[in-house]
This record gives C-alpha cells, structure tokens and sequence, in this order.
C-alpha cells in the first residue's frame, strides 16, 4: 500500500505520540530556560520522529524540538507529518511557537494535525493565512 491508500489508514493515537514526545522531552537540553520541551511526529508512513530542544550560551541560537523532529524526518526517509504532539516538562500539550509552526507547515500542510490544551487542531487553525510554497510559486508564475 502506498501514496493515498497509506494516508487514509494512519490514524493518530495520541497517548503514544504523547509518550514518544515525553520520551523526547527527557532528553532536552534547556540548562538556560530549565525549560524542556519534547516533540513527537507521526509521518504519512506510519513512523514516528521525535526531538528536544537544544540551547545553546548565546540564547538566540537554541534550537526547539520541532527543529530537531523536522531535521529527523528527512534524515529516516522525508515524508510527510500527519498529527503532532509537543509537551512541556510536566508532559502537557504545549503550543508551538510562531517560528515552528512555519516549520510544522513546510512539512505537514494545512491537515497536519497538532494536540492542543483543548484538543487536536489542524495546522490552518493554529496559522490561518499562512505563507507557504505556493506564495513563492504564484509569485513567480505572474512573472512569467
Ligand atoms: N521551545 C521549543 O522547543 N518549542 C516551542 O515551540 C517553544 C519553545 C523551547 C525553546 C527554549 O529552549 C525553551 O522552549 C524556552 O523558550
């Protein structure tokens, strides 16, 4: 089975996903926030990538977990993100940043979906209006 076919039959079960992003979390390295975060992706092809965040001494340049499931995704085979689950060190949903959810649309489109406080949510509800590869695309179409 593949393509399509696969997508329809990958549905999420959120507490593993939950326990694949704890799991992460536990690993974080955040001595400068104390503040872990753990990230857990389930792909179109059933696996599941993970990341913590990772902070470095010139606070700018740390890294969120999605960055680290994002880099994990490509590096066990690419594909596509279907349902995410990000928690805090207590093991509660946390809400992606700004910047990560840009991230969480490159790699998973406007039905990817991402568990909130309230409960899953698609992507185009967490960043309606979003810029994507299609604004790159329309623009250079209108230019010939
Ligand atoms: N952080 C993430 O890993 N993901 C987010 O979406 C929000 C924030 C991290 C970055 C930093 O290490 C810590 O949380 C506190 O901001």
């Amino acid at each position: 089975m593949k393509g399509e076919a696969m997508k329809q039959v990958v549905a999420a079960d959120w507490e593993a996903l939950r326990g694949k992003a704890v799991e992460a979390m536990r690993a974080a390295y955040a001595p400068y926030s104390g503040f872990p975060v753990g990230a857990a992706g389930l792909v179109d092809d059933g696996r599941v990538v993970s990341g913590c965040n990772v902070e470095n001494a010139s606070h700018g340049v740390t890294l969120c977990a999605e960055c680290g499931m994002v880099s994990q995704l490509h590096l066990t085979g690419g594909g596509r993100l279907v349902a995410v689950a990000c928690v805090n060190g207590n093991g509660d949903p946390l809400m992606s940043c700004g910047r990560c959810r840009q991230l969480l649309w490159e790699h998973g489109g406007p039905g990817c979906q991402v568990m909130t406080r309230t409960g899953p949510r698609t992507m185009v509800q967490v960043l309606p209006d979003a810029f994507g590869a299609d604004d790159l695309d329309d623009f250079g179409a209108s230019r010939g």
